[in-house]
């Protein structure tokens, strides 16, 4: 085994793991990614070490198969783990809800005993902040502090609720863990290189990369779900946070594990958010800008399951981790912009121009 020490980043294939990857590498971390591509392409691991021109390390492992994860930990000395991995669509988790508690929750049970088994004891965890389900039902909750009482309302989002319990608890056990639980609010945007962005497979649930696949002519309209909510202009607000910013927390997040003194240990929750909310119709607005002309939409009924506000109070991490959201909706919008018109066709592409390495 060599001496090198390495961050092993579950889920890195995928849409905030590869960026945040890229940030890793850029601030001098070593990275392993171990992921199973059921949602992801290993072309978007190609690009990325184009992007940071050098090779990165990748296993093609899905987290519960317990023994080959285990040689992967084996082989290599590892000093944490960001933990990406999941599925991540609420409706669909409705649909098979067996399956979503399988992958994420067995997925990481798994994950934890191998790192418990090699003795590696840091974690950053991707949470969301669909474990606080409705805050509006309280008053004085937005925009939504940590503290405020978690209520998943699908079972995707009590996969979530789940593993921050049962990381809580490994702490509770041996407090010389170190967890960082990260509540990203809504990711959006894509890396300003054009190479690496959000690729859904099938008919996309968010509402930019739907508006994204309006804009390129693979959609006729957005559906606007629902304008006769409380706010501006009726449509429900978000706090929407670009993916280059999120990778960056992660970062912020690592370090704070890794500065603390060296016998503590630590279980925090941080909000990833901007603090700022944005309506449905803001962020239509802000893509059309970045396209340069209006897209079609039309309003349609209210979507099960959403709510009226879901915005951040991100100050504990903003003191705290030292990271505060930099990036605009404009921004985002210009680099979805860029890597849709660059990749219409997402990943799926046999494009080896990025193989420098393979
Ligand atoms: P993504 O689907 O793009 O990435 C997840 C990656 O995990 C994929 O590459 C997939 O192939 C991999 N994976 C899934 N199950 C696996 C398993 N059992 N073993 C190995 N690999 C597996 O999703 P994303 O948007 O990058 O989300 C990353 C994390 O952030 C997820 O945990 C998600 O729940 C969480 N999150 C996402 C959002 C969002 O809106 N994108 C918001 C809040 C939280
Ligand atoms: C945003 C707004 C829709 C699509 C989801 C998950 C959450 C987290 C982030 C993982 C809403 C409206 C959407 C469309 C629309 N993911 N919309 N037409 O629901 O806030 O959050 O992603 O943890 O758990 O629930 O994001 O992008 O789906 O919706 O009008 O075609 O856009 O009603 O107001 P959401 P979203």
């Amino acid at each position: 085994m060599s001496s090198k020490e390495y961050i092993l980043v579950t889920g890195g294939a995928g849409y905030i793991g590869s960026h945040t990857v890229i940030e890793l590498i850029n601030n001098g971390y070593d990275v392993i990614i171990v992921d199973n591509l059921c949602n992801s392409n290993y072309d978007s691991v190609a690009r990325v070490e184009y992007i940071v021109k050098r090779p990165v390390k990748f296993y093609d492992v899905d987290l519960r198969d317990t023994s080959k994860l285990s040689e992967v930990f084996s082989s290599h000395k590892i000093k944490g783990v960001i933990h990406f991995a999941a599925l991540k669509a609420v409706g669909e988790s409705t649909k098979i809800p067996l399956e979503y508690y399988d992958n994420n929750v067995t997925g990481t049970i798994s994950l934890l005993t191998v790192m418990k088994n090699h003795g590696v004891k840091t974690i950053v965890f991707s949470s969301s902040a669909t474990v606080y389900g409705d805050a509006t039902r309280f008053e004085n909750m937005i925009p939504i502090p940590e503290h405020c009482p978690n209520d998943p309302t699908n079972p995707y989002g009590k996969t979530k609720y789940m593993i921050e319990n049962i990381i809580k608890d490994i702490h509770g056990s041996d407090n010389s863990w170190r967890a960082a639980i990260l509540r990203y609010f809504n990711p959006i945007g894509a890396h300003p290189s054009g190479l690496i962005g959000e690729d859904p497979l099938g008919i996309p649930n968010n509402l930019l990369p739907f508006l994204a696949q309006v804009a390129i002519g693979k959609r006729e309209k957005l559906f606007v779900f629902g304008n006769d909510y409380n706010s501006h202009d009726g449509t429900p607000i978000r706090d929407y946070i670009h993916v280059v910013d999120l990778a960056k927390g992660h970062i912020a997040a690592l370090n704070y594990l890794r500065n603390l003194n060296e016998k503590d240990g630590l279980y925090r929750e941080w909000n990833l958010g901007t603090g700022k909310g944005s309506t449905v119709f803001d962020v239509y607005n802000a893509f059309c800008k970045a396209v340069g002309k209006k897209l079609p939409f039309e309003v349609a009924g209210r979507r099960d399951g959403d709510v009226l506000d879901l915005t951040a109070n991100p100050t504990r991490a903003n003191s705290e981790l030292k990271w505060k959201a930099e990036l605009s909706i404009d921004e985002a919008c210009k680099d979805l912009w860029k890597w849709t018109t660059e990749n219409p066709s997402g990943f799926r592409i046999e494009n080896y121009q990025w193989k420098l390495f393979n």
